[in-house]
């Protein structure tokens, strides 16, 4: 029989989410990180900068589809949870190179949860019921909503509409099955879209900031009416470790910022609060920079999430309100040139020219 210890295993903790989390669990639990993290170009160690010598985290490069390297990570550590982040998160990647999705999101998953599963197993039963395999996924699995329909809730059919929301649908299955079929003691969390620090450029946000400051056009997908529900990463972080708390096993928990927000009111509002903080007067106000491009293909309408679920049973709410989030978001990103240097490699820079050069200005 193993035994566990008070450490974690997080899966993607240099991305986005997963360092917001890894820095908030340390903060406020103390007990020790194994960070397993392939470094791909959304990896980025320098999110964990802060520490940087503290015995508590301990980055492991390596893919969560190499089994045996789980497996050693498991019976070296002996963690009582493990938080599984790592992913290809977006989607219009997916669209371009769908084969990395299915490899990462659904292999992966599988290779993590099979692991768990065998280590799981060798646990005493004191330690076997105490362990937990928080699952983190999307809303995008639910697929796309009219302007009139309920928000999505735990008990919506599963839709996926891209590459990247079809791979996440079945990591979740599998998740599912796992618990369902062996026991394994797993957690699903279905978030709606983050922003904040440390957030890789090409995403909607952090570009839009980067191209408003740096004066560049500012390209809107479609029409911009397409509605997306953010939410603070910092409270995404608190309501994982809200369910790793006090969430019943086997269940899922839709996680939302109840702020709605068409894409066109939020790159208006980044172009107000870089104008404010940032006054450019040879630019004129960065509104103008806004250019209407061709739209993703199958680009999901709009989503909303129903979290009254767990807010209900586990009493979990956001504390930021979208307004006051994203002028801290667009604060972070100004003070912060060196890091956003460090993630600008030349495959970002290949991105970008790839994304857009076939978008053209409608
Ligand atoms: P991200 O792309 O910023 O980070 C993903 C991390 O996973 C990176 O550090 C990367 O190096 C690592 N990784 C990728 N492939 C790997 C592999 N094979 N083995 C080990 N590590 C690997 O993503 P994010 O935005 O931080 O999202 C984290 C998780 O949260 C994902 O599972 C995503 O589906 C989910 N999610 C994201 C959002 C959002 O708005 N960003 C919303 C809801 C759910
Ligand atoms: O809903 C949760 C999901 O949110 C996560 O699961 C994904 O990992 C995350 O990437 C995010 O997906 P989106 O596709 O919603 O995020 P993205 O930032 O790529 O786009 C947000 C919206 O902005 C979307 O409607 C497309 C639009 N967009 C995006 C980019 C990059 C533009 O109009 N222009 C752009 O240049």
């Amino acid at each position: 029989m193993t035994s566990v210890r008070n450490t974690i295993l997080v899966t993607g903790g240099a991305g986005f989410i997963g360092s917001n989390f890894v820095l908030q669990w340390i903060k406020n639990a103390g007990a020790a990180v194994v960070n397993l993290d392939l470094l791909t170009y959304a990896g980025n160690p320098a999110n964990l900068a802060a520490l940087e010598g503290d015995s508590r985290h301990q980055l492991v490069r390596g893919d969560i589809c190499n089994g045996e390297l789980v497996a050693a990570l498991l019976h070296e550590h002996r963690p009582r949870v493990i938080v599984h982040f790592a992913a290809e998160s977006h989607v219009d990647r997916s669209i371009v190179d769908p084969g990395a999705f299915i490899r990462t999101n659904v292999q992966g998953t599988f290779t993590l949860l099979e692991q768990a599963r065998l280590f799981w197993l060798e646990l005493d039963e004191a330690d076997r019921r105490a362990f937990r395999f928080l699952h983190v996924s999307t809303d995008e699995v639910y697929g796309s909503l009219g302007p009139e329909d309920p928000a999505f809730s735990e008990i919506t059919a599963y839709a996926p509409n891209s590459p990247y929301a079809a791979s996440k649908a079945a990591s979740d299955h599998l998740a599912r099955a796992y618990h369902h079929t062996y026991g394994l003691p797993v957690l699903t969390t279905n978030c709606s879209n983050n922003y904040g620090p440390f957030q890789f450029p090409e995403k909607l946000i952090p570009l839009m900031i980067l191209n408003a400051l740096e004066g560049r056009h500012l390209p809107v997908y479609g029409d911009g009416s397409n509605v997306r529900d953010w939410l603070f990463v910092e409270d995404h972080c608190s309501a994982i470790r809200t369910v790793l708390d006090r969430g019943r096993v086997g269940e899922t928990y839709n996680i939302g910022g109840n702020s709605e927000r068409k894409n066109l009111d939020v790159v208006t509002a980044i172009c107000d609060l870089v104008d404010e903080l940032r006054p450019d007067a040879a630019l004129g106000p960065r509104r103008k920079l806004i250019t209407f491009v061709t739209d993703r293909p199958g680009h999901d309408r709009r989503y909303a999430i129903d979290a009254s679920k767990i807010s209900r049973e586990l009493g979990w709410r956001p504390a930021e309100e979208f307004e006051s989030g994203l002028r801290k978001t667009v604060a972070w990103y100004l003070e912060h040139g060196a890091w956003i240097e460090n993630v600008r490699t030349g495959a970002y820079l290949d991105w970008i020219r790839q994304n857009y050069q076939e978008r053209i200005p409608q």
